[in-house]
């Protein structure tokens, strides 16, 4: 049965981000070793601690450090377990206006 679209309008109480929101400009500020984080299909990571595990190396996670790093990402072809291993360091996503693609 069709729902009534209703539903849709709740008050904002119950629309309540399920995660941490920040912008693009927030992100940027965590540009370096000592805090990275880098912006993966609008969900955000915080790699820090990671950056010495990259088996690519540090470095070209830096290059990409405080920005979107889901070209680079993609375009380097990253297996499934890159993939997986991603999830452990999300911390958040971006703010719904920041967001690319989906609106
Ligand atoms: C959370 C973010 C990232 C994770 C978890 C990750 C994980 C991995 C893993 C597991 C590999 C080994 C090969 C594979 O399984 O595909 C790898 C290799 C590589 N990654 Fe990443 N990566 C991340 C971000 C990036 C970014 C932003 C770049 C930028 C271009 C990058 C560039 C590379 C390159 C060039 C290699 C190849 C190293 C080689 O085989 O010589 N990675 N990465």
């Amino acid at each position: 049965m069709e729902q009534n679209n209703s539903k849709r309008e709740l008050p904002p109480l119950f629309e309540k981000p399920v995660h941490k929101q920040y912008s693009r400009t927030e992100v940027s500020n965590h540009c370096d070793a000592s805090s990275c984080w880098i912006v993966l299909d609008n969900k955000i990571y915080d790699v820090t601690e990671f950056l010495s595990k990259h088996p690519g190396g540090p470095d070209i996670i830096l290059e990409n450090a405080g920005r979107d790093a889901t070209v680079p990402f993609k375009d380097k072809g990253h297996s499934m377990d890159a993939i997986r291993l991603i999830d452990q360091y999300y911390i958040g996503d971006l703010t719904v206006s920041d967001r690319l693609g989906r609106h």
